[in-house]
C-alpha cells in the first residue's frame, strides 16, 4: 500500500481541505480526552507552515443526519483552537452559501472548521454531490482521520474523487506501525487479543494468526475457547454459536505452529456486578456457580514471559471486565508489561487505549492507535476506503 504522502503535495497559498477524527469524549460541553485532536496537529501546523488555508472537518458522535446542538463542534472547535495556539473559527454550518462565504474570506494561516458533517445525512450516504459541494472548499484534500478511515463516508472516501488527496501524518504513522504486522513483522510477534466475543475478534485472530508465532486470548471471549479445549466455564459467558469457530481457529493455529495462550487461572464473580468481590480460580476449570471476569495472576507471568523474547507485539482488547475495580488488573497488568517491553508496541482499541491512559503508559508504547473500529478493521486486513482513496 503505498499512499499520496503530505510531504509530497503543495500547499503554499492553496485552500486545504482536512479530513480529522475529532469524535472526542464531551462532558458539559467540555471536551475529555483530547489524544486525537493532539494527534492531528502536526499535520495542521505544517499546512499552516506552508502557508495554506485549511479547512478542517470532522464528524462528532451520531447525530444521525439531524442538525442537533448536543452534537455541534463548539467545545471542540475551543479546545482546537487552545491546542493550536490560534484562533479557529466555527464555520455556521457544512454547506450553504454561508459557508462559502467563510472559506472565501480565508487568509494564508487562517483555520476554519466546519460543524458536524454528520449534521447531514449525505454524508454517511457517500451522496456524490453532498462531497463535490466538501470538495468545493478546497484546492486539494488531505485526509488525517485514522479512526474513521473504515467508513466510506462522503468527508473521507467521497472528496477524494474530486481532489488531489494526500495521507496526513497520523494515518501515515497508523500505517507504518500496523502494516509490518500483517505483512513481515519482527518476529517473534505476539498478538494479545481480549474482549467480550469471539464473534467480534474472530477476524482478526484469524489475520495475526498468520505472521505472529504466539497469540494470547483474554477475556470474555477466552471461555468459548475454554470450554473447547474440554475445560469447564462455570457460568461465564460462552457464544455457542461460534463454539465450532473456536473449535477451528484452535486447529489451524497449531497446524500453522502458532502457540495460544489461554488463561490458566482466573478472577471470578458469583454475579456479574460492578461491586462484586473477586475470587481467584487458581486453574484454567472455573467451577459452577463462578463467572470469569478476569484473567489471574499466573496468566499475565505468562504473558510477561512470552513478551520478554518478542520483538513486535499488538494488543488489542481488555482481559476483562476492565470497567470493574475487582476485576481490571489483568488488562493493567497487560498494560504494564507492554510498557516494559523492548519491542515494538502498537496498542488499538477503546479499552485497552484507556487501560494504558490509566497508567500513564502511552509514552511507553511504540504506538497508540487513535483507531477503535478503525485499527481492529485494518488489522483484520480490510481495505480502509478512507485509506485506499489516498493510494497512489
Ligand atoms: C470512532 O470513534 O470509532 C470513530 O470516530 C468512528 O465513529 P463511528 O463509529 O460513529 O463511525
Amino acid at each position: 500500500m503505498v499512499l499520496n504522502t503530505i510531504l509530497e503535495g503543495d500547499f503554499s497559498g492553496k485552500r486545504v481541505l482536512v479530513r480529522v477524527d475529532f469524535n472526542v469524549p464531551v462532558k458539559d460541553g467540555v471536551v475529555g480526552d483530547d489524544t486525537r485532536i493532539k494527534a492531528a496537529l502536526k499535520t495542521i501546523e505544517y499546512l499552516l507552515d506552508q502557508g495554506a488555508r485549511v479547512v478542517v472537518m470532522s464528524h462528532f458522535g451520531r447525530p444521525k443526519g439531524k442538525k442537533n446542538p448536543d452534537f455541534s463542534m463548539a467545545p471542540i472547535a475551543k479546545r482546537f483552537s487552545e491546542l493550536l495556539g490560534k484562533p479557529v473559527t466555527l464555520a455556521s454550518d457544512v454547506i450553504g452559501e454561508a459557508v462559502e462565504r467563510e472559506v472565501n474570506a480565508l487568509k494564508a494561516g487562517d483555520v476554519l472548521l466546519l460543524e458536524n458533517v454528520r449534521f447531514y445525512s449525505e454524508e454517511e450516504a457517500n451522496d456524490p454531490s453532498f462531497a463535490k459541494t466538501l470538495a468545493s472548499y478546497g484546492d486539494v484534500y488531505v485526509n488525517d482521520a485514522f479512526g474513521t478511515a473504515h467508513r466510506a463516508h462522503a468527508s473521507t472516501e467521497g472528496v477524494a474523487h474530486y481532489l488531489p488527496s494526500y495521507a496526513g501524518f497520523l494515518i501515515e504513522k497508523e500505517v507504518k506501525f500496523m502494516a509490518p504486522l500483517l505483512e513481515s513483522p519482527d518476529k517473534p510477534f505476539v498478538a494479545i487479543i481480549g474482549g467480550s466475543k469471539v464473534s467480534s475478534k474472530i477476524s482478526v485472530l484469524e489475520s495475526l494468526s498468520k505472521t505472529c508465532q504466539t497469540v494470547v486470548i483474554g477475556g470474555g471471549m477466552a471461555y468459548t475457547f475454554l470450554l473447547e479445549q474440554g475445560h469447564t466455564i462455570g457460568g461465564s459467558l460462552v457464544e455457542e454459536e461460534f463454539r465450532e469457530t473456536a473449535a477451528s481457529f484452535l486447529t489451524k493455529a497449531a497446524e500453522r505452529g502458532v502457540t495460544v495462550i489461554l488463561p490458566v487461572d482466573h478472577r471470578c464473580g458469583r454475579a456479574f456486578k460492578e461491586d462484586e468481590e473477586a475470587v481467584l480460580v487458581d486453574g484454567p476449570d472455573i467451577p459452577d456457580g463462578l463467572i470469569g471476569m478476569d484473567i489471574g495472576p499466573k496468566t499475565v507471568a505468562l504473558i510477561v514471559d512470552e513478551l520478554k523474547g518478542a520483538k513486535s507485539v499488538v494488543w488489542n482488547g481488555p482481559m476483562g471486565v476492565f470497567e470493574f475495580a475487582a476485576f481490571a488488573e489483568g488488562t493493567l497488568d497487560v498494560a504494564k508489561a507492554l510498557a516494559a517491553s523492548s519491542a515494538v508496541t502498537v496498542v488499538g482499541g477503546g479499552d485497552s487505549v484507556a487501560a494504558i491512559n490509566t497508567f500513564h503508559l502511552a509514552d511507553k508504547i511504540s504506538h497508540v492507535s487513535t483507531g477503535g473500529g478503525a485499527s481492529l478493521e485494518f488489522l483484520e486486513g480490510k481495505t480502509l476506503p478512507g485509506i485506499k482513496a489516498l493510494e497512489k
